[in-house]
């Protein structure tokens, strides 16, 4: 049950749920002060409310006392906080001075929806929505705060309302701040690159600045909008840890300020670098939302209270709790050189080993031979599709398969009829040069006129190819920022006026096809936020499908993200981005981390290697509801040594799949065992593969012993089953 109570004596809110607490109080003259946030307290007593002492009573006054010291809700810059805060305003008179004070507050049933914006459901919630006003400006900013019953998380979004006579222009307005007493954590990020993605780092808090950000116009590779807090003694498995993820796809930024009193502030929120929104009076800026998780069970509960709100909250439509089809992918199997025969062949090789979908990724339209051509000209290339992409879906589909498709929507190709036609659609910065990438160009979404050109020719392109799923791609970061049809002091809104037109032309394109299953992807990971998966439930993890690599990305992956949403494939030996040669049954466990596919030419591959794949997609088949939506468990982590372990639980605890992943073999090695979580103690399972019995306590307690490798990259996988 979750509850938000306003005690009129101490002017504090409670929010809680039945395992957690964060408190605010409005002191200091009346501004919203952070209390406490951790594992639930029944009230506020007098202890608690001295952390503010003696700078809530009435004698407060800004000029004695400067909001610097006080840990605080919503800090401002331009105030008496000399920290960095949450926003920054600069009024028509050039100055930056605001002082955001109570107004009034509201407590609702469920959580409102976020506009333009994606944002999370509020089934079984409550929101506080709390007003502060500057009353010389008349600019007002409403906090909202959600509690959910089922999962430990606080949604936190702000929306700034210009009610004053003048215009008014945001230089920073990030979504949530909180204020820790104390700085004795560790911080942990996920950074990374192409093909290397998410890898997770820990470090000591110092003094000064840290944490994460892109200015890239994407939530990108190099890093990931999250950021979490360790408290002193914390693992994985137990002990306090504090974290922060946005829902957003743009660039962003995560920090932690520590002071000159060894206090830390957390804040997250829209890159302000590169990033300002003109106000006139009347109109509001909403920020992304950001969610808090507060686990008192390490790294570990941390990841199941995440993964429980995209499961609830976040994804959505037919596919959000569904099985996922069973893919093959022609990607890698053929690059940009394939004949409609030789995806047939493809497909049919597919079918026959029990695949359940075929994807025709890149090189479709236009004349797109190589990376160099095309992008925006969405019309089926007749000399590898004679009979277009109706023929070929049709074909696929007498097969028995379902039939999806690669888009680029975001891209234009300066070699494209659509270049020639509209140069001026792409970003661009006036008359200099436009640098491009991957020799292409990026498309200006700020634009009404490019949005309902992307919605039109994609959506009729999906109707014609009559597609069951849709693989929306995005491969490039932008730069030389600038729009033909911004003013010049808007050009800064550019940005974020991107993102919002691209989850407009999303919502439209998912919106027109409910029953298609959509997955994101940028140049492999590089938009995996819980923005893109309001609205396409699953994403491609990286476009390294190397398994030993998978293991680091997929295990530091699922810190934010379940397997139902990680695009995880078997592709061929050896492995295209490091030449690695590893077994096919570890590339299928490791596979099975996420939504199962292939990306790899069938056709060429042995019979017995077929009869192994067709066997692998029975067991994926007969496994994919735990491994996809079962409570995860990370056991051994890719980052410490030469092994990787995890596993998924039934939500009845009666069915598990564990998997064990060795990188190299060691001569003469002892394997330890591997202790299991998550499973009941007082019930046996057995192994469906093998028949070995094991009680839960005893998996749990003394573990399961992996098989001493022998060869390098090795995998077991136990399927275990409530006797
Ligand atoms: C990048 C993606 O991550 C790949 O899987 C593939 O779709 C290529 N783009 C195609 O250009």
């Amino acid at each position: 049950m979750t509850a938000i109570t306003f005690d009129v004596q101490t002017r504090c809110f409670h929010l809680l749920n039945d395992r957690v607490s964060y408190i605010l109080r409005l002191g200091a003259g009346a501004y919203p002060l952070h209390l406490y946030w951790g594992r639930r307290v029944r009230a506020v007593h007098d202890d608690l409310l001295s952390r503010l002492t003696p700078y809530t009573d009435e004698t407060f006054s800004l000029h004695e006392t400067p909001l610097d010291l006080l840990p605080q809700e919503c800090p401002v810059m331009g105030g008496a906080d000399l920290r960095e805060g949450m926003l920054t305003v600069r009024h028509t008179d050039g100055t930056d001075a605001l002082d955001l004070r109570y107004e009034r507050h509201e407590i609702l049933e469920g959580k409102p929806q976020l506009a333009g914006l994606p944002s999370a459901r509020g089934e079984g919630a409550r929101t506080l929505l709390l007003t502060l006003r500057d009353a010389e400006s008349g600019l007002s900013v409403e906090l909202a705060y959600t509690i959910y019953d089922d999962a430990d998380i606080i949604a936190r979004s702000a929306r700034i309302i210009n009610g004053g006579a003048q215009a008014v222009t945001l230089e920073r307005a990030l979504s949530a701040c909180v204020d820790f007493e104390k700085a004795d954590f560790s911080l942990v990020t996920l950074s990374g690159a192409w093909a290397r993605e998410r890898q997770a780092s820990v470090r000591p808090l110092v003094q000064g600045d840290q944490g994460v950000s892109t200015t890239r116009g994407a939530s990108s590779v190099q890093t990931n909008p999250f950021l979490a807090l360790l408290a002193p003694g914390a693992t994985e498995t137990q002990g306090e840890v504090y974290a922060m993820a946005l829902c957003y796809s743009g660039s962003f930024a995560a920090s932690v300020q520590v002071d000159q009193h060894g206090m830390a502030r957390a804040q997250i929120g829209i890159q302000p670098v590169n990033f300002s929104w003109t106000l006139a009076p009347g109109e509001s800026f909403t920020t992304p939302e950001a969610y808090l998780c507060f686990s008192a069970e390490g790294l570990g509960g941390m990841s199941r209270q995440f993964h429980t709100l995209v499961h609830s909250h976040i994804t959505t439509g037919r596919w959000a709790r569904s099985e996922r089809p069973l893919l093959v992918n022609n990607w890698e199997a053929t690059y940009f050189g394939f004949d409609e025969e030789k995806l047939l062949s493809l497909a049919r090789c597919a079918k026959d080993v029990g695949i359940d979908l075929f994807v025709l990724d890149d090189g479709w339209f236009g004349h797109r031979d190589a990376d160099n051509s095309s992008l925006g000209d969405w019309v089926d290339d007749m000399r590898k599709l004679p009979h277009g992409l109706a023929g070929l879906s049709e074909r696929i589909h007498a097969l028995g398969m379902k039939f999806g498709l690669w888009v680029e929507p975001e891209m234009i190709s300066p070699d494209s009829d659509l270049y020639r036609a509209h140069p001026d659609w792409c970003i661009h910065a006036g008359n200099r040069t436009r640098i491009e990438s991957r020799h292409q160009l990026v498309l200006d979404l700020s634009r009404e006129d490019v949005r309902e050109y992307i919605v039109t020719s994609i959506c009729a392109a999906l109707r014609r190819g009559n597609v069951d799923y849709v693989k929306w791609d995005m491969n490039r970061n932008i730069n030389m920022w600038g729009s033909a049809c911004l003013s010049a002091d808007r050009q800064k809104e550019l940005g974020h006026r991107y993102i919002l037109g691209l989850y407009e032309i999303m919502s439209r394109v998912v919106r027109e096809f409910p029953d298609v299953l959509f997955e994101s992807c940028a140049g492999g990971g590089g938009r995996f936020d819980l923005g893109l998966m309001c609205l396409m439930p699953q994403a491609w993890c990286s476009d390294d499908t190397d398994a030993w690599m998978r293991c680091r990305i997929q295990y530091a992956t699922s810190y934010v993200f379940p397997p139902s949403t990680m695009g995880a494939h078997v592709s061929a030996v050896p492995n295209h981005q490091t030449g690695r040669i590893s077994p096919l049954a570890t590339r299928a466990a490791v596979a099975m981390g996420g939504t199962y596919g292939y990306e790899l030419d069938l056709t060429r591959l042995p019979a017995e290697e077929l009869e192994q794949i067709a066997a692998l997609n029975r067991r994926v088949h007969a496994m994919q509801r735990v491994l996809l939506y079962g409570d995860f468990y990370r056991l051994r982590s890719p980052f410490a040594g030469n092994e990787c372990a995890w596993m998924s639980v039934s939500p009845d605890r009666r069915e598990a799949v564990v998997t064990h992943v060795t990188a190299l073999a060691q001569p003469n090695f002892k394997p330890s065992p591997l202790r299991l979580a998550g499973l009941d103690p007082e019930l046996d399972y057995r192994d469906e593969e093998t028949g070995r019995v094991w009680g839960g306590d005893e998996l749990m307690n003394y573990g399961f012993v992996p098989n001493a490798p022998w060869g390098d990259y090795t995998a077991t996988q136990l399927h275990l089953k409530a006797l």
